[in-house]
């Protein structure tokens, strides 16, 4: 009896000490979750979609390359530029370019270097639910730059919702000029093969795409850089 009490209050105190040793999920919890999902809400409404603030990082880790996080804290930049909700702040379309009501955008809180360092940390952690993204889907094939650009631009009109350079005026999804620095290829295979299967009710179409043009437009868009980033 006596040993099970003491094994019990170690078990206690190991439980302690870990939500205590990890400062950046207790960062996460205090400063993001206002506006971020850090766990797979219930809920899966359209007006959760509608209502959220920023968009989810349940599965930042399998989402986001590290490297780029941990910079992008600390000096935010505009990913969607009419927000987290393109319909809520869009006042007009003329010549295939978005007019934005820019004036209920605010700009990203910036964390400094060490609170980007635990906040990286965190998120890292934060994998996704097996089955949502598949390691490996991505098989890193050589990329016909011309090719590719036209299947992402034309023939299945990417460039309708994604700004591919900087300032192009497309704003309905977030920008993938630097996707390449931003996202993990199969992070970018699962959500283009499947949008609905991250938020049933996304509104990125899904466009069935086979699995050479899945491997192409991934292999495309892990190309994009930029390093003129704004
Ligand atoms: C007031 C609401 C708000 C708070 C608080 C907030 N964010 Fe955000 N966050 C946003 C919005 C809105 C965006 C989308 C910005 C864009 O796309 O340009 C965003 C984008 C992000 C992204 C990029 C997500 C993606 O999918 O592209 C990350 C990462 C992020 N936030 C992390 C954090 C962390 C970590 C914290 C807490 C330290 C935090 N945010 C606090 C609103 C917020
Ligand atoms: C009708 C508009 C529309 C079209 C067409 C479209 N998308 Fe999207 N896309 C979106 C929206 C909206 C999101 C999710 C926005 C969010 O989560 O904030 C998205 C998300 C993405 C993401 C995830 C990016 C991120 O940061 O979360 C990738 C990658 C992507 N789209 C690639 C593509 C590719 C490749 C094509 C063409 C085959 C395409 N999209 C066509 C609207 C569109």
């Amino acid at each position: 009896m006596k040993l099970l009490h003491a094994l019990g209050a170690i078990a206690l105190g190991v439980t302690t000490l870990n939500a205590w040793a990890d400062p950046g999920r207790d960062l996460l919890s205090k400063q993001c979750i206002a506006c971020h999902a850090i766990a797979k809400p219930d809920n899966m409404s359209l007006d959760r979609l509608w209502e959220r603030k920023g968009p989810d990082l349940y599965y930042a880790g399998s989402k986001f390359n590290r490297e780029w996080l941990e910079a992008w804290l600390q000096n935010p930049t505009v990913l969607r530029p009419s927000g987290v909700l393109y319909a809520k702040n869009v006042v007009g379309h003329e010549d295939s370019v978005d007019t934005i009501d820019g004036s209920k955008l605010e700009p990203h809180m910036k964390l400094s270097q060490e609170e980007a360092a635990l906040a990286t940390e965190a998120l890292m952690a934060l994998k996704a639910e097996s089955g949502l993204i598949q390691e490996g889907a991505f098989k890193n094939g050589p990329v016909n730059a011309k090719f590719s650009a036209m299947l992402f631009g034309k023939l299945r009109g990417c460039t309708s919702c994604h700004a591919a350079k900087p300032d192009d005026g497309i704003a309905s999804g977030p920008e993938l000029y630097d996707a390449g620095n931003r996202l993990q290829p199969d992070f970018v295979y699962a959500y283009i093969k499947d949008p609905q299967k991250f938020d049933p009710h996304v509104w990125m179409p899904n466009l069935n795409l086979n699995e050479a043009d899945l491997q192409k437009l991934t292999g495309y868009i892990s190309t994009l850089k930029s390093a003129e980033k704004k």
